[in-house]
């Protein structure tokens, strides 16, 4: 009686006033409309200065490719059809694009919507605008500019089978811009879908469910080829939509883990990664289900300008840590752990990376333990506690504030802050974290933190309201002995930091003092040492040694032969500032064979130098190598060799 008096009222007092009425209808058409924009993205440091975007106004929700490659024009292109949310009263809904070639934006029905292309950033590339008018799906048909930054398309001749060309995508941090049309944040996560054509005899691989393994052929009038069609009904963000062309053969690992790679690599990669499955279990085991699917490995040419890429689905890795022995198989925990870190709680901004990369570093070597044990973790540790003091140095010391974790980066490009601060000095916190409250509290705690904050963005401030709220829980006590804010918000290590693992490299310590100081290289059981144990010799050894002691050493332990990357770099460090020309042709075949950045950049940073002895050795071997980097690569070396 009472619901049928309110609902007459109501119904009077629309008829009384019409625009009442009208008022709350338009009020409810908006309040349905307006953006889910994640709550996480109010907090005080969850701009992203990275992005154009203004996702409170507009923002993409879904991303649908439907593209076609071009190996000759070295161009993808088609139509991305994006789903967006607005608030009311929003007119346009900015993008970003780097280098994009918009030909034209239509709406749902294909009525033409006018765009414009804003002023163009060397780092953030141009913000696309377009006029919204009612429409709430936009066609945008483009194609990526002849030099875009995530892509890299190589010739056969850079291929390990040598006959196809092979074509790979790396969005991080914010490349996809420069092939994908959408709000480039991390913050704003995005279903999406794809269909790819690309020439008869490649395959397509696509970082979500792949819906048509071996493709469905094109017809002739559709332009021909074959298409591959792939889905993620989970939001991510953007820099991880990841593609790769090629001729991808695959092998099954576990039942939901296997690898791809060329044909010629497949076999050499299955053994390596041999150990995939067990990962998935003992990460699953450790922080909660594994929630994306299939776990795959795609295996890329040498070019591959990082060690991986934690695409979700199919991570990419770098084949330079196929070693034969699978002592470099932590690349794998790494990635296999940003499926929480990263792809599950995702840092909101890149001021933030420490987010994704510290909590990952932490998870890896938890991981590792569970396969092979505390000894060799430890070692693996101690190797990372060594990369961090090299990291402070490089950055200018303990005071210097490129030491933070959360990072101030004033624009700047995001990539080139990153050093392995995030990663070493954020595991480290974590590490401290884990000795204040003990183990089995602080599983618990970072088990309900990827439960709580799954498919979130994160921001350091949120992160320390959730550690005080979650795990702290006002012991006053417990919040003094963390010192949560010292460790985020100052340079350098806080003093409560929990010590890298002592005795791990007691004995090679010795080693490697007797050997500076003479011994004979039998002395050294550097055959019988794991590639830690390896690594942590020749990286304590002096940085000044005579030309006997490295003829020795090279000699003993075939050192500039050295299939194991890690091992050969390591050597090569040691060589160049010695000039030690007998290094010299393996320093130029490693530079021409592999595109890693963290090998490439800091040889040739080595090479300059050495002044007359070490600069025409960088140009040389730079001009015949940097037209097989891919641009993260290239870039990043073109700075250092002065532009
Ligand atoms: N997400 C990173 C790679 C990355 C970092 C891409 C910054 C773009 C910008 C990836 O998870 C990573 O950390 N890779 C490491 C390997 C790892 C074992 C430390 C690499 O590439 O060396
Ligand atoms: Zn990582």
């Amino acid at each position: 009686m009472r619901s049928f008096l309110a609902a007459a009222l109501a119904l009077l007092a629309c008829a009384c006033s019409p625009s009442v009425k009208e008022q709350k209808a338009e009020e409810q058409r908006q309040a349905s409309a307006a953006p889910k924009v994640a709550p996480i993205l109010n907090a005080p440091d969850a701009k992203d200065i990275h992005s154009y975007a203004r996702p409170a106004e507009a923002r993409v929700t879904h991303v649908a490719l439907d593209l076609r490659t071009d190996f000759e024009a070295k161009r993808i292109g088609g139509t991305a059809t994006l789903d967006v949310q607005a608030a009311p009263g929003a007119k346009e809904i900015v993008l970003d694009t780097k280098g994009l070639e918009i030909e034209e934006v239509t709406d749902a029905e294909g009525r033409t919507l006018a765009f414009r292309l804003g002023a163009s950033d060397p780092i953030l590339g141009a913000p696309l605008i377009i006029a919204l008018g009612n429409s709430r799906q936009i066609h945008i048909r483009y194609r990526s500019g002849p030099d875009a930054g995530a892509l890299q398309w190589l010739t056969p001749e850079q291929t390990a089978g040598k006959k196809k060309p092979f074509l790979f995508s790396q969005g991080e941090s914010i490349l996809n811009r420069s092939w994908i049309p959408t709000q480039d944040s991390p913050g704003i996560r995005q279903t999406w879908e794809a269909r790819i054509v690309v020439p008869e005899g490649l395959k397509a691989v696509m970082s979500g469910d792949k819906l048509t393994p071996d493709g469905e052929a094109v017809s002739p009038t559709e332009g021909g080829g074959r298409a591959f069609r792939f889905r993620m009904d989970k939001p991510v963000a953007p820099y991880l939509i990841a593609i790769a062309v090629g001729d991808i053969g695959f092998q099954p690992l576990g039942k939901r883990t296997g690898i791809y790679a060329e044909p010629a690599t497949l076999k050499a990669a299955a053994w390596e990664f041999a150990d995939t499955e067990k990962m998935v279990d003992a990460a699953e085991a450790l922080y909660g289900p594994y929630r994306w699917g299939r776990y795959d490995i795609l295996v890329l040419p040498p070019a591959f300008p990082f060690g991986g890429m934690e695409n979700p689905t199919l991570t990419f890795a770098t084949p330079t840590a196929i070693a034969g022995d699978r002592s470099l198989v932590s690349l794998i925990a790494h990635e296999l752990a940003h499926s929480w870190s990263g792809n599950l709680v995702t840092n909101a901004t890149w001021a933030d990376f420490w987010l994704n990369e510290g909590f990952t570093t932490y998870f890896q070597s938890r991981i590792m333990e569970k396969l092979y044990g505390t000894e060799a973790t430890n070692r693996e540790i101690a190797l990372g506690w060594d990369d961090l003091q090299a990291a402070i140095k490089e950055a200018g010391g303990p005071g210097a504030p490129g030491t933070k974790l959360h990072l101030d980066l004033k624009g700047g490009d995001p990539d080139s802050a990153m050093a392995d601060i995030a990663y070493e000095k954020g595991a480290a916190f974590l590490r401290t974290v884990e000795r204040t409250v003990g183990r089995e509290r602080f599983d618990a705690y970072l088990r309900s933190y990827f439960d709580r904050h799954a498919f979130q963005p994160m921001t350091a401030s949120v992160f320390l309201a959730d550690i005080r709220a979650n795990l702290v829980k006002g012991d006053k006590a417990l919040e003094q002995s963390l010192r949560l804010d010292e460790w985020v918000y100052q340079p350098g290590i806080p003093t409560n930091v929990a010590p890298p693992p002592a005795e791990a490299f007691a004995a090679v310590d010795r080693a490697s003092a007797s050997y500076a100081g003479g011994a004979a290289p039998e002395t050294v059981p550097f055959a019988k040492w794991s590639t830690s144990e390896r690594l942590r010799f020749l990286n304590r050894l002096p940085r000044q040694l005579s030309r006997e002691r490295l003829d020795t050493l090279d000699r003993a332990f075939r050192l500039s032969q050295s299939g194991n990357s890690e091992v050969l770099f390591a050597w090569l460090k040691l060589a160049i500032p010695n000039h030690y020309d007998p290094a010299v042709p393996a320093v130029e075949h490693f530079l021409t064979t592999q595109g890693r950045r963290k090998f490439v950049l800091p040889l040739f940073k080595a090479l300059l130098a050495e002044g007359d002895w070490g600069r025409p050795l960088a140009q040389r071997i730079y001009a015949k190598a940097r037209p097989t980097y891919h641009p993260v690569t290239s870039s990043s070396v073109d700075e250092a060799m002065g532009g």
